[in-house]
């Protein structure tokens, strides 16, 4: 098995810019684990499949060819480009709900293993470090307080802070509160607060972690 940093934490925490840009500085693959479950509830949205109907989704999750261009970030679902129509607001909260479902998951987590055989990867999500990857070699918590990962998300996305501020409770909610692999600190991953850092505070913060448990980003020899 290749290289695998982990980063984990709720929604809007930064996860997904600093796993980008620390993926870029070590030359490794950014793996967006969230991206897959948001592919898959847009596939069942699109086939009007019941977000109650765990067999389908199971057969959903299963078949789903779901490519992860990372050098041009884009998210190739059965050969089209999603980058976008995945981010809407109702995939938002479908992925939430469909990455509650046991089988869904164990569809995923096979092709996220399957990700880092071959490549050093920084892989971001909610259970990478405890369930995915549990012997991965760094794992980074990273959290904010609620009032600025709102702010955050509410600029990335342009919309309301209100409607975001709902939004963004639920989804950690339904994150932390399902049966199978809910968010949570893995007990050997840094636990890193972002609220008052700047993107490269955090990145250095990470980097030197990472250099401190491999020969600066390569393997020991
Ligand atoms: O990180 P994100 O907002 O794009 O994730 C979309 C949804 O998928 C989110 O509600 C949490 C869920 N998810 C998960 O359960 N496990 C992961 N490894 C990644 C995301």
């Amino acid at each position: 098995m290749a290289i695998v940093i982990a980063i984990d934490g709720p929604a809007g925490a930064g996860k997904s810019t600093i796993a980008r840009r620390l993926a870029r500085r070590l030359g490794y693959t950014y793996i967006d684990t969230g991206a897959m479950y948001r592919a898959v509830a847009l596939w069942a949205i699109r086939q009007s499949v019941e977000l109650s109907d765990m067999h389908r989704l199971d057969q959903l999750a299963q078949a789903a060819d779901i490519q992860l261009d990372s050098t041009r970030d884009l998210v190739i679902l059965n050969g089209e480009d999603v980058t976008l129509a995945i981010r809407a607001e109702d995939v938002s909260a479908a992925a939430s709900q469909v990455a509650a479902v046991p089988a869904v998951r164990r569809a995923l987590v096979l092709k996220q293993r399957a990700l880092a055989e071959t490549q050093n990867v920084v892989m971001e999500g909610r259970d990478i470090g405890t369930v995915v990857f549990p012997n991965a070699r760094l794992k980074i918590y990273m959290d904010a307080d609620p009032g600025e990962r709102t702010r955050r998300r509410a600029t990335e996305a342009g919309a309301d802070l209100e409607s975001v501020r709902e939004q963004i409770s639920e989804r950690d909610r339904r994150d932390q509160t399902r049966g199978d692999s809910p968010l949570a600190q893995a007990p050997d991953a840094l636990y890193l607060d972002t609220t008052d850092l700047t993107l490269e505070e955090v990145e250095e913060e990470i980097l030197k972690m990472v250099r401190a448990r491999t020969s600066n980003g390569k393997e020991h020899s």
